[in-house]
C-alpha cells in the first residue's frame, strides 16, 4: 500500500536529531521524500543513509539558522531543485540560556530569536511561492508548553515559543494552508 506522503516533498529543520529526526524518518516511511535540513553534514548525511537503506528518500540540505545569508541560500536551492514544497515543519530551535531574565545574556537572547523565529519567518516567505504551487501546503511550526504556562528560567525560549502559537494566523489563504500548534 503507498504511503500517506507519496510524491510528496517535506522539508524538516533540524533532522539530525530528536522530534526533528523522528518527523523526518516517519515522513520517510509514508513515501514523501525528506529534505533534511541542519547544520551538521555528517549526522544529516548518516540520517540520509539510515532512511535510503530503509528504502525511503532523503537529501541533505546543510544550514545554520543563525545566519539569515545561510537560510536565504537554502531557500533559493530548494526554488531552483523543486518545482513545488508540499510541506515545511519549522522544528529547530536553541533552548538559549536557563536562568531568570534579570540576569539572560542579551547576545543568546538574540541568538535564540534568529533561529528559532527570524529563520522560520524567512523561510515562511522565502519558501511561500513554492508552497502554493502544492495541491495540498502544510506549514507546521512546533510550538511548546512554555508559551502558554509560565515557567521560570525559560526566557527567550518561552517568549519566541510564544511567536509560534500566533504564526498560525499569517496564513494568506485560511483553509489552504494550515498551520499546527504542537501544544
Ligand atoms: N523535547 C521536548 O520536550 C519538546 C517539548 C515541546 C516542544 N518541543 C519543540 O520541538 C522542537 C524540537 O525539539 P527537540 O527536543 O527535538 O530539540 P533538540 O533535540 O534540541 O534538537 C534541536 C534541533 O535544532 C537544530 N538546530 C539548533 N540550532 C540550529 C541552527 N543554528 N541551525 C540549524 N539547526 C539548528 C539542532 O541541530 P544541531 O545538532 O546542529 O544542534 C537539532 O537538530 C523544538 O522546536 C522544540 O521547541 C520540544
Amino acid at each position: 500500500m503507498p504511503g500517506r506522503l507519496q510524491n510528496r516533498s517535506a522539508l524538516v529543520t533540524g533532522a539530525n536529531r530528536g522530534i526533528g529526526l523522528a518527523i523526518a524518518k516517519e515522513f520517510a516511511k509514508e513515501g514523501a521524500t525528506v529534505l533534511l535540513a541542519g547544520r551538521k553534514k555528517a549526522a544529516l548525511d548518516k540520517v540520509r543513509k539510515e532512511i535510503e537503506a530503509q528504502g525511503g528518500k532523503a537529501q541533505v540540505c546543510v544550514v545554520d539558522l543563525e545566519k539569515e545569508k545561510s537560510v536565504r541560500a537554502l531557500a533559493k536551492a530548494l526554488k531552483k531543485k523543486l518545482k513545488s514544497l508540499d510541506i515545511l515543519i519549522g522544528n529547530a530551535a536553541s533552548l538559549g540560556a536557563r536562568v531568570p531574565l534579570t540576569k539572560y545574556p542579551l547576545d543568546t537572547w538574540r541568538q535564540t530569536f534568529r533561529i528559532n523565529v527570524d529563520a522560520n519567518l524567512v523561510l515562511l516567505q522565502e519558501l511561500d511561492a513554492l508552497l502554493k504551487k502544492s495541491a495540498a501546503p502544510r506549514v507546521v511550526m512546533l510550538s511548546a508548553r512554555v508559551a502558554t504556562q509560565g515557567k521560570a528560567t525559560t526566557g527567550s525560549y518561552a517568549v519566541r515559543r510564544r511567536w509560534k502559537r500566533w504564526s498560525g494566523s499569517t496564513s494568506p489563504r485560511p483553509g489552504a494552508r494550515r498551520c499546527v500548534s504542537t501544544s
